[in-house]
C-alpha cells in the first residue's frame, strides 16, 4: 500500500466512524448532556484507536461478511467513546486541569465541571451499549462476539488499564519513577486501550485468544500502545499548543514523571523507535502476510512519527 492509498483508506474509515458517532451520540440527552457528549467526541481527534480496530479487523478477514463489518464499526466507535470520556475527565481541574483540547476549550470550561463529568460517565456507558445491540439493530453480531468485545474493552478501561494508569499518574506528581513503574503507568493509562483496539479488531475477525495470530497482534498492540504515550510525552515538550491542539509544556509545568523526564528527549525518542521495530517484527511473525498487515504497519509508523 503506498502513502496515497493508506491516506485514502484512513480517510474513508474516519468518515464512517464520524458518521456512526454522530448517529449514536444523542443530541437529545437531557439538560444539555447530549451537547456536552457530542462536544467531547465529535469533530476532533486523530481516531487512531478506531483505525487500529479497522486495520486489525481487515487483516484478520472480519470484513468479508455483514456481521463482521457491523461488529468492527461498533468496536471502533466504542473505543473512541471510551477514549473521549477519558480525555474529558483527564482535563478536569481535579486531574490535569487543562483548558484546551482538540483546539477547543475543554469540556468543563465550556459546560462546567458537573456536566463534563456526567458527559464522561454517559460516554463510557454508551460505549458498552453500542457493543451490545438489540436483536434487529446489530446485523447479526453474535452474543458471543458482543460479550468478548465488552470484556476486552472493559478490562482495558478499568483498574487494570486506563483508570488504574490514571490513578498511578496522579499519585506520582512530583515524584521520579523508575523505568519499570513508569512503563507500567504508561501501559495502563494509554497502552491498554490501543492494545484493546487491536484485539477487538482481531476478535471481529474471529481470531481465538491464545493462538499465534492473537499473540502476535497483542504484542504489536502492546508495543505501539507504549510507544504512543512516549511520543505524547515527547510532543508535549517539543511542539507548540497550536500544533497539538492542547496546552504544550504541561508535563514539565505540572511536574509529571514522563519518559522525557526519565530518559531525556533523545532517550525517549530512541525508546519509541525500538518499540516501533518490535511492533513491525510482531506483525511479520503473525503469519498474516505483508499485504494484509499493510495498514497496521502504516499506523505504527504514524503513531511514532506524528507531530501532534
Ligand atoms: C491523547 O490521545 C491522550 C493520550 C492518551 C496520550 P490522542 O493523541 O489519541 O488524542 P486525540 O484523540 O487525537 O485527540
Ligand atoms: C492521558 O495522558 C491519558 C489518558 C488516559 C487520557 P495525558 O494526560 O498525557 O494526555 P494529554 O497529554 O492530556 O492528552
Ligand atoms: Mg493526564
Ligand atoms: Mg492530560
Ligand atoms: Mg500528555
Amino acid at each position: 500500500m503506498n502513502a496515497a492509498d493508506f491516506q485514502a483508506w484512513s480517510d474513508a474509515v474516519l468518515n464512517r466512524v464520524e458518521t456512526a458517532l454522530s448517529d449514536w451520540v444523542p443530541a437529545s440527552a437531557p439538560a444539555g448532556l447530549g451537547e456536552a457528549m457530542r462536544y467531547g467526541v465529535l469533530d476532533g481527534g486523530k481516531r487512531l484507536r478506531a483505525l487500529l480496530v479497522q486495520a486489525a479487523a481487515e487483516a484478520t478477514g472480519a470484513c468479508g461478511n455483514a456481521a463482521g463489518v457491523e461488529a468492527t464499526l461498533r468496536a471502533a466507535t466504542a473505543v473512541e467513546l471510551i477514549h473521549a470520556y477519558s480525555l474529558v475527565h483527564d482535563d478536569m481541574p481535579c486531574m490535569d486541569d487543562d483548558v484546551l483540547r482538540r483546539g477547543k476549550p475543554t469540556a468543563h470550561v465550556q459546560f462546567g465541571e458537573a456536566r463534563a463529568m456526567l458527559a464522561g460517565d454517559a460516554m463510557q456507558a454508551l460505549a458498552f451499549e453500542v457493543l451490545t445491540p438489540d436483536d434487529g439493530e446489530g446485523a447479526g453480531v453474535s452474543p458471543a462476539l458482543q460479550a468478548r468485545l465488552v470484556r476486552v474493552l472493559a478490562r482495558a478501561s478499568g483498574q487494570a488499564g486506563m483508570a488504574g494508569g490514571q490513578a498511578i499518574d496522579l499519585a506520582n506528581v512530583g515524584q521520579s519513577l523508575d523505568e519499570i513503574t513508569l512503563r507500567d503507568m504508561h501501559q495502563r493509562k494509554t497502552g491498554a486501550l490501543l492494545r484493546a483496539s487491536v484485539q477487538m479488531g482481531a476478535a471481529c475477525g474471529g481470531v481465538a485468544a491464545g493462538t499465534p495470530v492473537w499473540q502476535a497482534l497483542t504484542d504489536y498492540g502492546h508495543a505501539i500502545g507504549l510507544a504512543f504515550q512516549i511520543v505524547d510525552d515527547v510532543l508535549d515538550e517539543t511542539q507548540g499548543s497550536e500544533t497539538l491542539g492542547k496546552t504544550a509544556g504541561k508535563d514539565a509545568d505540572a511536574n509529571k514523571p514522563t519518559y522525557v523526564s526519565l530518559l531525556g528527549l533523545d532517550g525517549a525518542r530512541q525508546e519509541a523507535t525500538t518499540l516501533l521495530a518490535q511492533a513491525q517484527a510482531a506483525l511479520a511473525r503473525s503469519g498474516l502476510g505483508s499485504e494484509a498487515t499493510a495498514s497496521l504497519r502504516g499506523l505504527a509508523e504514524r503513531i511514532v512519527h506524528r507531530d501532534h
